[in-house]
């Protein structure tokens, strides 16, 4: 079943963002729904001081990674050999540029890393020890496993590795969509799935996989199973809905639905339009989420 949701009240700034598509347990809902009504809030804080779309996305999604309870940046999941391996991109839909790093080794925010390469603008892509250098080229730390790898994330590995008990699905990705007056971005970030092969990426750091924007159209970032998002391209084809007249909420559970049909694969989708208008759909049990529009007092979250 494909739950969603979405208001048609448009906005002139709005940012949007989730803590990823899963299974949250009860005790822990609200913590992760905190967690997201709080970068919801320091992003809009930003935009309502006059911040660019950029900056909001890259400050959402960097609170998002900081924060240990989800699968980015710290407390991201182990990869076979126990240690981090990340994937992140951010697109802005003005000139349709974007940049990205994955299979990236340990480094705090690595959508700060690929705010990096869309500056820089010569690359879109870098990946593994390349990422690194280039991150170390533009000034970026790169931080310890010690710094990075939580409690939790060492059991769930060895629940998963050595004990068989869970699948490698992790859930938690992070993600934002910012709109400022018809120009949208997306940011992604991810630690992907426990116990993945090294080498492995998944869809956030792949425009139009995981993370699409298009001022055109609007803006996308999905969370889920990233084989099954990278082969049917969501990211993209919810930006193309879009574009035929859909609403976000439309355009994000078709989406889904169509996704399930073809490849079957669980997740969820944020997306908000180039008007302001947000939408979200997710065939999860839960996929925490948080929003902050002009006009709003406080953000508004759910699960
Ligand atoms: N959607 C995140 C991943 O599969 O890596």
């Amino acid at each position: 079943m494909i739950h969603s949701y979405g208001t048609f009240a448009p906005a002139d700034f709005m940012v949007l963002v989730h803590g990823g598509a899963g299974a949250v347990h009860q005790d822990a809902l609200a913590r992760h729904m905190d967690g997201c009504m709080q970068a919801a809030r320091i992003a809009g804080e930003l935009l309502a001081a006059g911040g660019s779309a950029e900056d909001a996305a890259v400050r959402a999604v960097t609170t998002l990674e900081d924060d240990p309870v989800f699968n980015a940046g710290t407390g991201a999941c182990l990869d076979e050999d126990g240690t981090l391996s990340l994937d992140a991109a951010i697109m802005e839909g003005g000139a349709l540029r974007g940049g990205g790093v994955c299979a990236l080794p340990p480094f705090k925010n690595p959508v700060a890393i690929a705010r990096a390469a869309m500056d820089d603008g010569e690359h879109v892509l870098y990946a593994a020890e390349g990422a690194a250098r280039f991150a170390m080229a533009r000034g970026f730390t790169p931080a310890s496993e010690e710094d990075m790898i939580t409690a939790v994330a060492r059991e769930r590995f060895a629940a998963v590795r050595d004990r068989g008990e869970l699948s490698g699905w992790a859930g938690g990705t992070v993600g934002a969509v910012v709109v400022v007056r018809g120009h949208v971005v997306a940011a992604t970030s991810t630690g992907g799935k426990i116990n993945k092969r090294k080498g492995r990426v998944g869809d956030s750091p792949i425009l139009g996989a995981g993370t699409y924007a298009d001022d055109a159209a609007g803006a996308c970032s999905a969370t889920g199973d990233g084989e099954r998002f990278m082969r049917m391209c969501i990211a993209k084809s919810v930006i193309d809905q879009l574009t035929a007249g859909a609403t976000p909420e439309s355009a994000a559970r078709d989406a889904l639905a169509t996704m399930v049909a073809r490849v079957g694969g669980d997740g969820g989708l944020i997306v908000v339009d180039r008007t302001g208008r947000m939408g979200l759909a997710r065939n999860t049990s839960t996929m925490t989420w948080g929003a902050m529009a002009e006009g709003w007092s406080e953000p508004r979250g759910g699960s």
